[in-house]
């Protein structure tokens, strides 16, 4: 059995109770993060939580812990879950009151963050590559902000799952915007493409690495959005997240991407990502 944090305490994962008045039960009215921790350590933590950091400003939320008080939480939960390979989930409410829309006065905000061992990302999805179906973006207009509200997003991925595939990739007025769970990109020509940071994805952590490795890797990048016809002609597509990475999808409304295979650009952002990760970042 695992230990979790809520508000100030290490308990037992099913020790753990949380008030059914609670906003994130009652309006999905909280934010998140996933943090992917390798032989015990945080990977890219400032910028998880400095994108808590904005989440918590645009959803008008006090943050509950001050960035200090957070990693050293995290590095206890981590040392009490025994270390290794984990995914560090951390959410924070705007915490327990009657229900209203209005936001409640005088309320202390609910902090809560489990770590479970990080699923490893099968072997099959860097070799073949993943599948992956188009289908409108249905979500809000602000999905910059990580709240948890993630009811359109899980209808996406299940959607994908229904139809076979891995991932769904979201076209918003004509534009590819990201996908369910992850930021997406395009390679055209040996160009990679991926949407500019604005409210209609989400600014991935694994995003802003990829592009810093890009540059490094003196491979050409532009944050431009691709039209959904751009896409289906693209070279390589891509998607990732803090928990899967950079995958390649291979095929893209049961249609080969490319060469159907994972493609040579993606091989070369993974070999710096996989040497990024052996090098350990602070
Ligand atoms: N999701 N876009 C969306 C909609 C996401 O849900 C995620 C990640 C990303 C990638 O962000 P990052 O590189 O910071 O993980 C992009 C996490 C993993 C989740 O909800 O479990």
């Amino acid at each position: 059995m695992s230990d979790v944090y809520l508000n100030g305490d290490f308990i037992a994962a099913d020790q753990a109770k949380v008030s059914v008045f609670d906003r994130g039960f009652l309006l999905g009215d909280g934010v998140y993060e996933v943090i992917p921790v390798y032989a015990g350590r945080c990977f890219r933590l400032d910028g998880h939580l400095k994108r808590l950091q904005n989440s918590l400003d645009a959803v008008r939320m006090a943050n509950p812990l001050s960035e200090q008080q957070w990693q050293l939480m995290i590095e206890q939960l981590i040392t009490r879950n025994g270390n290794g390979d984990q995914s560090v989930y951390l959410q924070v409410t705007r915490g327990v009151a009657p229900r209203d829309h209005v936001f409640p006065e005088n309320v202390s905000p609910t902090a809560f963050a489990m770590s479970n061992p990080l699923q490893e990302v099968p072997e099959k999805y860097k070799i073949k590559g993943i599948a992956a179906i188009t289908v409108p973006d249905i979500r809000w207009q602000n999905c910059h902000i990580k709240a948890i509200t993630l009811l359109p997003n899980s209808l996406l991925k299940q959607q994908a799952y229904d139809a076979g595939a891995q991932e769904a990739l979201l076209i918003r007025d004509g534009y590819l915007t990201e996908g369910s769970a992850s930021n997406a990109y395009a390679v055209i020509d040996n160009v990679i493409y991926t949407a500019p940071k604005d409210e209609k994805v989400l600014p991935g952590i694994t995003r802003d690495l990829v592009i810093d490795l890009a540059r490094k890797g003196k491979l050409k990048l532009v944050e431009q959005a691709l039209t959904e016809e751009q896409l289906r002609s693209a070279d390589e597509i891509w998607v990732s997240s803090s928990t899967k990475e950079v995958l390649p999808v291979t095929l893209l409304d049961n249609k080969a991407v490319g060469t159907g295979a994972p493609g040579a650009v993606w091989q070369q952002i993974d070999a710096l990502y996989q040497a990024y990760k052996l090098e350990g970042d602070s």
